[in-house]
C-alpha cells in the first residue's frame, strides 16, 4: 500500500480513538411543572406560619439535566423550591428506580433547591423544619416528588449525542452580603484576594446537540431569592425563576411558559449570607442606616428592613432576574466557552456530622484537635435577617442568651455543659439534637456528593454555604482535584442539595453569632469538617478507592404528623354555579393596564393543574376561534384566590393580566379553570369565561 494511503488510514484510526473530546457525551434536559398547593399551605423560607399560600404569580419547575460518558452517567435537577429534602429524593429514586432500574441512585443525581421562598413547605420532614408549616404537608412533597420524577423522565428519553461548554460572566448590582460585618472578621489576606464580599460570577454550562443547536443551560449565581418578602402569599419562583422563565422565553418562541424544547435553569450555590435587596438594610421608619452588628433600629430589629432595586417586591425581582437573564444569554449567545470532555464520575457519603474530627494547624505552628456538634440553633437565628426579620424581639449578633428564654429551653430540652462548650460562642436557642420528640428536629447525618465532568466538579452541599465557606470549599476541592491529576479542575457548588441543614458559616464568622453563624448547626468548625470530608471525598474519586457509604439517615415518613387539614366542601351559593363571572374585565383596556374578572371557585388543592393552567388570557384569532396567550406561569397573569368565610366552604378567584406593552390590540377574554369538591365526595372539574374586552394600542 502507498505510504500516502498508510498515512490516512493512520490518520482516521486515530480519529476514532479520540475524536474531539467532547462529541462523546450524551446529553438530556427535561423540564417539568412541580408547583405546590396554592392556597392555605404556608410558605417555606421565612418561617412564618402566617405566610399562608393564596394563589400563583409563577408557577414551580423542575428542570434536569442528564449526562453520559458511555460507560457513566449522572444527573443534575435544579428544583424551584425551598431547599432539597432527603424524604423528597428518596421518593424519587424510589420512582427512578422502578422504570429504570438503578440506572439513578443516591451517588449519580443532585437535586437542588432554588431557595424560593415564596413555595409551599411542609415536605421536609425534620419536625422543626415543618413546624411553620403545622408540620408534614403531603400535597406538597407529592407534587415535588411527582414534577421532578417527571422532569427526569423526560430528559432520559431526550438523550442525544451533544456536548457541553463552560463560560463565566459577572453580573453587578444583583447582590449585597447581609452580614458585612461578620465576613469582615475572615483574614485579611484572604479578603484581599477577592474584590468583592459576595461572588458576583455567573457560570454557565451550555448544552448542544452535536449539531450546535441549543438544548440547554445551567447558570449558578449566588442569590438568595427573597426578592419576596414575606407578605407575598402568591407562589413565586422569585428572582431566579423568572430569570428561567425569561431565557425560556427567549429560545422557545411561542411555547407557552414551562414548555417548550430549551430548558434553561438558574441553580442555588454559596447563597448564604447573600441578599438580593441591594438597597441594603435601612431602618423603615426613619430611613437610617441600621446599626451594623445587629442590624436593628433603636435597638429593635423588626425595624430594619432591606429592600430594593426596584419600587416594590414585583419591581426588585423583575430587575434582578433581567439582569440574570441578559448575562445568561450573553453568554449562551457567545460561542466562546471551554468544552467538557469525558470521563463523568462520581461519589456519594452519608456522614454523621457531630461524630467527626479534624485537626487544624494555626498559623504559630500548633495543632488543635476539633470536633462536630449535635446540631442546635443560637438564639440569632429567632432574629431573622434583613431579608425577612424574626419574631419575639430577637436580634441578630447575640453572643449571650436571656434567662428568660433560657428557662424555657432548658424546659423542652436542657444543653448539656458539653453541648455549650461545643457550640461556644454560640448561645444555644434550640437544642434540637438533644431532642427526638416526636421526632427528629433537624438531621445529624448530611448527605455529601461530587459529580465530575471531565475537569468540572459539582459539589453538592447540604444547606447555605456563605460566601467565605463556599470560596474556601472551592479551593480545597480544586487543590485535591489538581494535585490528583486534574490539571485546570474548576469547581461550583450545588446549593441547598440532597439534605437540608441551614447554614456553613466559617469558623470567623461564626464567632459574631449573626443569623447564619447561629444557624450553622454543628458548631463553629462545620465548615472545617466538610472541607476534611470533601477532601477525603475527591481524592477516593479519583483514585477509584471504595468509600462506606455511611450511614442512612432515619426514615422519617412513618412518624410524620400533619395538622393541614384538608379541602371538606366547596359551595358556589344559591342559584350559582363554580366558574361564573361575577365581576367582569373593563370593556376596553390599553397596552400596560392591568385588567382583572371575578369567578366563584373551588379550592386550588382539589387539583394543583400541573401542565396545565389555572387561567388563560386568550384573545380572539377569528370568529370563535381563540387563541391562547398568557397562562397562570406568566409574569404577567395573578391568580388569587380567597375564602368568602371560613363556614361557608365558598371561594372566589380573581383572574389578573397586565397588558403587555407588545400585545396585539384586538379583542381577548380571561377565563379560569378548576375543580370543586362535592359534598358527597370526589372532586369535578368546572370553568368560567369572562366576557370580551378591547386591548387598544
Ligand atoms: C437491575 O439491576 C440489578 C443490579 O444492578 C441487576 O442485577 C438486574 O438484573 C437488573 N434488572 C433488570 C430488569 O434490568
Ligand atoms: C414587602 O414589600 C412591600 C413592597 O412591595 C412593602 O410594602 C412591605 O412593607 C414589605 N414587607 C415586609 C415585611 O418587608
Ligand atoms: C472522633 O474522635 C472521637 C474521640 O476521640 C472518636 O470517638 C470518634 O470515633 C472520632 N470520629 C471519627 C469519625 O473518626
Ligand atoms: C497558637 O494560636 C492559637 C490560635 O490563634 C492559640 O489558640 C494558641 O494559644 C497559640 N499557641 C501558642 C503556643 O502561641
Amino acid at each position: 500500500m502507498p505510504k500516502k494511503c498508510l498515512f490516512i488510514i493512520h490518520v482516521l484510526i486515530i480519529c476514532q480513538i479520540c475524536p474531539p473530546s467532547f462529541a462523546r457525551l450524551k446529553i438530556g434536559v427535561g423540564r417539568a411543572d412541580c408547583t405546590g398547593p396554592a392556597a392555605e399551605v404556608t410558605f417555606m423560607g421565612y418561617a412564618k406560619s402566617s405566610q399562608k399560600g393564596c394563589g400563583i404569580h409563577l408557577r414551580q419547575f423542575s428542570r434536569a439535566f442528564i449526562f453520559d460518558d458511555g460507560t457513566k452517567r449522572a444527573a443534575f435537577v435544579s428544583v424551584d423550591t425551598g431547599m432539597m429534602a432527603h424524604s423528597v429524593r428518596k421518593a424519587v429514586l424510589f420512582r427512578l428506580n422502578k422504570m429504570y432500574n438503578s440506572t439513578y441512585t443516591e451517588s449519580n443525581l443532585i437535586l437542588s433547591g432554588t431557595h424560593t421562598h415564596s413555595a409551599p413547605g411542609g415536605y421536609l420532614m425534620e419536625f422543626m423544619y415543618d413546624l411553620p408549616c403545622l408540620g408534614f404537608v403531603k400535597e406538597t412533597f407529592d407534587a415535588l416528588v411527582e414534577g421532578i420524577t417527571t422532569s427526569i423522565e423526560r430528559a432520559h428519553r431526550s438523550m442525544v449525542d451533544g456536548k457541553a461548554l463552560l463560560s463565566y460572566g459577572e453580573v453587578l448590582g444583583a447582590n449585597i452580603n447581609r452580614s458585612p460585618t461578620a465576613y469582615l472578621l475572615n483574614p485579611e489576606e484572604e479578603r484581599e484576594q477577592y474584590p468583592h464580599n459576595v461572588d458576583k460570577d455567573l457560570i454557565q454550562l451550555k448544552l448542544l446537540k452535536s449539531d450546535d443547536t441549543l438544548l440547554g443551560a445551567i447558570n449558578w449565581f449566588s442569590v438568595h431569592p427573597t426578592s419576596m418578602n414575606f407578605s407575598n402569599c402568591l407562589i413565586t419562583s422569585d428572582n431566579v425563576g423568572y430569570a428561567s422563565v425569561l431565557l425560556e422565553k427567549s429560545h422557545n418562541k411561542d411555547a407557552p411558559i414551562g414548555q417548550g424544547r430549551f430548558v434553561g435553569a438558574f441553580a442555588s450555590t454559596n447563597l448564604g449570607d447573600v441578599s438580593p435587596n441591594v438597597r441594603g438594610p435601612r431602618c423603615i421608619d426613619t430611613d437610617e442606616i441600621c446599626s451594623l452588628m445587629s442590624s436593628t433600629c433603636r435597638g429593635e430589629a423588626k425595624y430594619c428592613v432591606a429592600a430594593g432595586p426596584g419600587v416594590d417586591m414585583f419591581d426588585s425581582t423583575r430587575i434582578i432576574a433581567e439582569k440574570l437573564f441578559e448575562e445568561a444569554r450573553r453568554l449562551l449567545d457567545s460561542p466562546d466557552g471551554h468544552p467538557i470532555s469525558p470521563p463523568i464520575n462520581y461519589i456519594h457519603r452519608f456522614v454523621d456530622m457531630p461524630s467527626q474530627n479534624a485537626t487544624i494547624q494555626h498559623p504559630n505552628g500548633t495543632t488543635q484537635q476539633v470536633h462536630g456538634c449535635l446540631p442546635a440553633m443560637g438564639y440569632s437565628f429567632a432574629a431573622g435577617t434583613t431579608d425577612g426579620v424574626g419574631e419575639f424581639g430577637f436580634s441578630q449578633g447575640a453572643r449571650h442568651g436571656s434567662s428568660q428564654w433560657n428557662t424555657l429551653r432548658d424546659f423542652l430540652f436542657q444543653p448539656t455543659q458539653e453541648d455549650i462548650d461545643c457550640q461556644y460562642p454560640k448561645p444555644i436557642l434550640i437544642n434540637s439534637g438533644r431532642i427526638s420528640t416526636p421526632y427528629e428536629w433537624q438531621p445529624r447525618i448530611v448527605s455529601t456528593q461530587l459529580i465530575q465532568l471531565g475537569d468540572l466538579f459539582l459539589v453538592a452541599v447540604p444547606g447555605e454555604f456563605t460566601t467565605m465557606s463556599g470560596r474556601r470549599l472551592r479551593r480545597t476541592i480544586r487543590d485535591t482535584a489538581i494535585n490528583n491529576g486534574v490539571s485546570g479542575a474548576k469547581v461550583v457548588i450545588t446549593g441547598l442539595s440532597n439534605i437540608y441543614t441551614s447554614y456553613i458559616a466559617t469558623p470567623e464568622e461564626y464567632q459574631m453569632q449573626r443569623y447564619e453563624g447561629a444557624s450553622t448547626i454543628f458548631g463553629p468548625y462545620t465548615l472545617t469538617l466538610y472541607r476534611k470530608v470533601y477532601k477525603e471525598m475527591v481524592e477516593a474519586m479519583l483514585t477509584g478507592e471504595n468509600v462506606d457509604p455511611g450511614p442512612q439517615p432515619p426514615d422519617l415518613s412513618t412518624q410524620v404528623i400533619s395538622l393541614v387539614p384538608p379541602v371538606m366542601l366547596d359551595t358556589s351559593g344559591f342559584l350559582k354555579q363554580f366558574g361564573d363571572c361575577l365581576v367582569q374585565p373593563l370593556p376596553v383596556v390599553k397596552r400596560g393596564m392591568t385588567v382583572f374578572a371575578l369567578f366563584i371557585s373551588g379550592h386550588p388543592r382539589n387539583n394543583l393543574m400541573h401542565d396545565r393552567t389555572f387561567l388563560t388570557v386568550e384573545k380572539r384569532v377569528e370568529a370563535r376561534k381563540w387563541k391562547v396567550v398568557a397562562t397562570d406561569a406568566d409574569w404577567e397573569t395573578k391568580f388569587i384566590w380567597r375564602r368568602d368565610s371560613t363556614l361557608s366552604g365558598g371561594s372566589k378567584v380573581t383572574v389578573e393580566w397586565t397588558v403587555p406593552l407588545n400585545a396585539a390590540p384586538g379583542k381577548y377574554r380571561l377565563r379560569h379553570f378548576g375543580y370543586y369538591k362535592s359534598l358527597f365526595g370526589g372532586t369535578f372539574p368546572y370553568s368560567g369565561t369572562s366576557k370580551s374586552f378591547e386591548v387598544m394600542e
